[in-house]
């Protein structure tokens, strides 16, 4: 497989061209021939043009590239390797939605031949690929996994925004059906993967890898909130604590937050649900969860307290939110924890204006029914700076006097303003 893949005798394709399929899609497509597959025509459209929906990369990242965009089954009958990075999301009540890995594995089944080669990338529970995906694969070929065709699982670990941990620097864990797939599957990524590759031992194992990297992360994350909280009580700042804290050599720098997006978030729960299917009740997992998802409800009754405080009438204050998306120096909005301060502050019936220089005002609208102030006020009774944007890092007291009230509170949840706010009342996580 791998000889023709780079002798260009045989084509790679991609199904799924969002913020993981696309770059992993145009890097191959600097080595070996490449079909990029996306069921939404206004995205394929757009990148046939050299443009990236999710705002990610710039337009030289498409130059050079033998990559052919495409929507259509017929086109992508051409492949012999398959790789698929659809999303998995979790419904609303948090269980796996495996849809669009269901529909791409259906997609697969109608096009793949003895020989074939299919690997999956999308974030999944441990047993998914090989339960789910791949009998939806045989049952519409008609073909076998391991004897007719080959499968692997091979997990995407980029992280968003990130310019230094680029898909090409980050070691690649790479499983496979058996010995030779593996070897095979290894093979084809190195040549993309400068980092080179982890070779798990099976396809649950490089499943249950992913998984817990973000479960682990999310699980820190959520010490960091609830510890939040007891300090706060305590009216000690947090992040003073840790930076005490971090001074011994093993202590963990983690930081308390909101903790939004489409992985950290979400992850969690796949193996949660299945942890409950074989019977087991993921305590701590979904304590964690817990903590995280009440954030938001935390830091608007807060600011909420402190404005009945100071000035009265709840009713009649403003409050400016500062960055929509999930998280620093980023455009993605998708499960944005911003949504539910905002959401949680107005059921206080405060009035709220959100700024933010990344996120795109109509596709908040859309998404969760406000947009962005075109220019913000001077009368705030709370800023509160949700995410630490670049943009966000060189303002300063002076600036936040400006916009607030005198009894004003500048509410900074990264703690990035910590010990230069003496204008104004100041409050961190
Ligand atoms: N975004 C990240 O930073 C990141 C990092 C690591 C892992 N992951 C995982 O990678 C997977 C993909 O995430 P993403 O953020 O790239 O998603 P995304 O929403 O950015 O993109 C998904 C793309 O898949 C397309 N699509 C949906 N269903 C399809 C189907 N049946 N056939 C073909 N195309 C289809 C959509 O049109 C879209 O273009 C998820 O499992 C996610 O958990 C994401």
């Amino acid at each position: 497989m791998y000889n023709e893949l780079v002798s260009k005798k045989e084509k790679l394709a991609v199904i799924g061209l969002g913020y993981v399929g696309l770059p992993i899609a145009l890097e191959f497509a600097r080595k070996i021939s490449v079909i990029g597959f996306d069921i939404n025509p206004k995205r394929v459209e757009m990148m046939k043009q050299g443009i990236d929906p999710s705002n990610e990369l710039e337009k030289e990242a498409f130059e050079g590239c033998d990559i052919t965009f495409t929507d259509s089954l017929e086109v992508l009958r051409e492949a012999k390797f398959f790789i698929v990075a659809v999303p998995t999301p979790v419904d609303e009540h948090n269980v796996p939605d495996l849809t669009p890995v269901k529909k791409a594995s259906e997609t697969i089944g109608k096009v793949i031949k003895k020989g074939d080669y299919v690997v999956f990338e999308s974030t999944v529970y441990p047993g998914c690929t090989e339960e789910d995906c791949l009998p939806v694969i045989e049952k519409l070929s008609g073909l076998k996994d391991i004897t007719d065709f080959k499968s692997g699982y091979s997990p995407e670990r980029i992280n968003p925004g990130d310019k230094t941990h680029t898909l090409a620097k980050i070691i690649k864990v790479v499983s496979g059906c058996d010995a030779e797939s593996l070897e095979e599957i290894a093979k084809v990524y190195e040549l993309v993967v400068e980092a080179g590759v982890h070779k798990a031992s099976s396809i649950k194992v490089a499943e249950a890898a992913k998984i817990i990297e973000n479960t682990q992360r999310d699980l820190n994350i959520a010490l960091m909130n609830e510890l939040s909280i007891i300090f706060g009580m305590m009216n000690i700042n947090t992040y003073e604590v840790l930076e005490a804290a971090g001074t011994k050599w093993n202590f963990l720098k983690f930081q308390p937050g909101l903790v939004g997006g489409h992985c950290i978030g979400v992850d969690p729960y796949y193996l949660t649900y299945k942890a409950s299917e074989l019977g087991y009740d993921a305590e701590v997992i979904l304590a964690g969860r817990n903590i995280n998802d009440n954030m938001a409800k935390y830091v608007a009754k807060s600011v909420v307290q402190h404005i009945i405080k100071n000035s009265g009438d709840v009713k009649l204050s403003k409050v400016l939110v500062m960055g929509a998306t999930f998280k620093e120096n980023v455009s993605d909005i998708r499960n944005s924890k911003v949504a539910d301060v905002v959401k949680a502050l107005k059921s206080y019936y405060v009035n709220v204006d959100v700024q933010d220089p990344y996120a795109d005002s109509e596709e908040l609208q859309h998404e969760y029914g406000f947009g962005l102030v075109e220019k913000v006020a001077n009368d705030y009774d709370a800023v509160i700076v949700t995410v630490p944007h670049n943009e966000y890092k060189e303002l300063d007291d002076k600036y936040f006097s400006s916009i607030t009230k005198s009894h004003g509170l500048v509410a900074d949840l990264k703690g990035i303003y910590r010990n230069s706010i003496t204008n104004r009342s100041y409050w961190s996580l």
